[in-house]
């Protein structure tokens, strides 16, 4: 049976309820993550108790992509000891990918942690917080079974953009790239079925979302383990066509799974966004072997020709990870040469982080920190070069966008976004906010890695 999304099934339990308790959840890492504290948010409003950053409950969704990200909520874990010790402490839940990855020793570590769930686990939350409340004692909710998935069945209604929403197509990966931990977090790659996704967004549009971004971590692969298969570019029209529904993103894919149908699709489809997420990781043929990325620098270059052909404006961002065990400057500069050459509107670069468990983890051709650190800044600046570059080729041109909130900085401004998601600051009231306009781009500039930003002036507006 379809789940009914407008209704959060999750009903309270028997330790006292969770109704008029305050809670508060901190989300760090990836979309998947975003979507998961908005499906959480919705339950727990549903079951009565109330958002307060001086809360009851602190809930926190966690990452374990890099160190460095798990080092950053370790330190936020950290900040409880005082208040622990003068017997002050809130409740703590931690939950998502670094909480599957550390397990119980995160209570060893943190004694008021109470429950400890990982990803495929998020639907028997509420009740063991409301258990944990209750008792006092600590709940693990982390299975071994990288199939089993033990879901929230409801949509992410209370969420922080009601034009906006994620939904997630695909659970885990099964791809195993050799320098990550998600596989062993996420566990196995699960499509969802399409009338099941189709319900969501349909309760999505009717709750004001116009935009929807189809998440997983190889999203192109979706439906390819359904019986009978679906093909992705099926599920991106048929979304499509959901009424309400103005615009259709999807986020992230996997060269060796893009398929033609999808570039068709996007071609003929309006509704699909011209934009496309395609991590490359390395530009050197040797290491992306070593990474077990499953195709070479040719197939990848001809994805992007494809791309480019079909879909003028089409804007591709990647991720690229330098410094992976075994890379020499000469594969690195093949990482420098591929940039160069496809001129990317964002890439978003890592230093190689070694996650324990996984094999490149165990190399033994690890590369000092300084020399990462180095080609980290190298890369940095070229992209920057490049993104403002390209930036400064859309001055003067006139773009459709959606205006989605207010500008983070700046007095007065509004927010929006092309189709090809280049962020785009406009002046005009409140009441814009979830409308489409058309505007004209004054200047360009670049933000951070080299997201196009940039002013623009409306010269008239449509309200549809
Ligand atoms: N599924 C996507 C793909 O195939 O590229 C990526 C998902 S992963 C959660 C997001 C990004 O984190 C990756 O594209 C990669 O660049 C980066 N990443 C993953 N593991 C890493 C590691 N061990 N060190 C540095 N960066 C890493
Ligand atoms: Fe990680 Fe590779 Fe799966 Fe992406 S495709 S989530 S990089 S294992
Ligand atoms: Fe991090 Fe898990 Fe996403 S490791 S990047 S939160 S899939």
């Amino acid at each position: 049976m379809t789940p009914d999304f407008k209704n959060a099934p999750v009903q309270p339990g028997k330790n006292g309820g969770l109704a008029g308790a305050r809670f508060w959840i901190r989300t760090f890492g990836c979309q998947m993550n975003v979507y998961d504290a908005d499906r959480l948010r919705t339950v727990l409003r549903h079951l009565g108790m109330n958002e307060a950053e001086d809360a009851d409950v602190t809930i926190f969704l966690t990452c374990s992509v890099r160190e460095k990200a798990e080092q950053k909520i370790l330190s936020e874990l950290g900040r409880f000891r005082e208040a622990y010790d003068r017997g002050e402490v809130p409740l703590v839940a931690v939950l998502g990918c670094m909480a599957q990855r550390v397990g119980e020793q995160l209570v060893k570590r943190y004694p008021w942690v109470r429950v400890v769930a990982g990803p495929r686990h998020l639907g028997m939350v509420p009740q063991a917080i409301e258990q944990a409340r209750g008792d006092g004692r600590a709940r693990f909710l982390l299975d071994d079974d990288p199939h089993s998935l033990y879901d929230l069945e409801t949509a992410p209604l209370a969420r922080a953009n009601a034009f906006k929403a994620f939904i997630c197509v695909a659970y885990g990966c099964d791809r195993f790239c050799t320098y990550c931990i998600v596989p062993h977090v996420r566990g196995r790659f699960q499509s969802r079925k399409m009338e099941e996704i189709l319900s969501e967004v349909r309760a999505l549009a009717e709750s004001g979302a116009v935009e929807v971004t189809l998440l997983g971590q190889n999203v192109d692969a979706y439906g390819s383990d359904l019986s009978p298969a679906v093909p992705f570019a099926d599920l991106l029209e048929a979304t499509s066509c959901i009424s309400g529904i103005k615009r259709v993103r999807f986020a992230t894919s996997h060269p060796a799974d893009f398929s033609p149908q999808i570039v068709d699709a996007m071609a003929r489809n309006e509704k699909i966004c011209r934009a496309v997420n395609l991590p490359v990781q390395s530009g050197s043929d040797r290491i992306l072997q070593k990474m077990n990325r499953g195709y070479d620098t040719a197939q990848y270059l001809e994805i992007v020709s494809l791309l480019r052909k079909k879909i003028p404006g089409v804007a591709i961002t990647s991720d690229l990870i330098v410094g992976f065990p075994g890379e020499t400057q000469d594969d690195f500069e093949r990482s420098v040469e591929l940039l160069e050459r496809v001129r990317f509107d964002l890439v978003h670069t890592a230093a190689y982080s070694p996650r324990e468990g996984t094999p490149a983890a165990r190399s033994d051709e690890q590369l000092d920190a300084r020399v990462k650190a180095s080609r980290l800044n190298a890369v940095n600046a070229l992209q920057s070069r490049i993104a403002r570059e390209i930036n400064k080729t859309y001055v003067g041109g006139i773009y459709e966008i959606l205006i989605d909130g207010t500008a983070p900085k700046g007095e007065g401004l509004l927010q929006g976004r092309t189709s090809s998601d280049k962020v785009v600051l406009v002046r005009g009231p409140r009441e814009w906010i979830g409308r489409f306009a058309v505007a004209r781009k004054q200047r360009a500039s670049h933000r951070g890695m080299g997201w196009g930003g940039g002013w623009y002036r409306i010269p008239g507006t449509r309200t549809n």
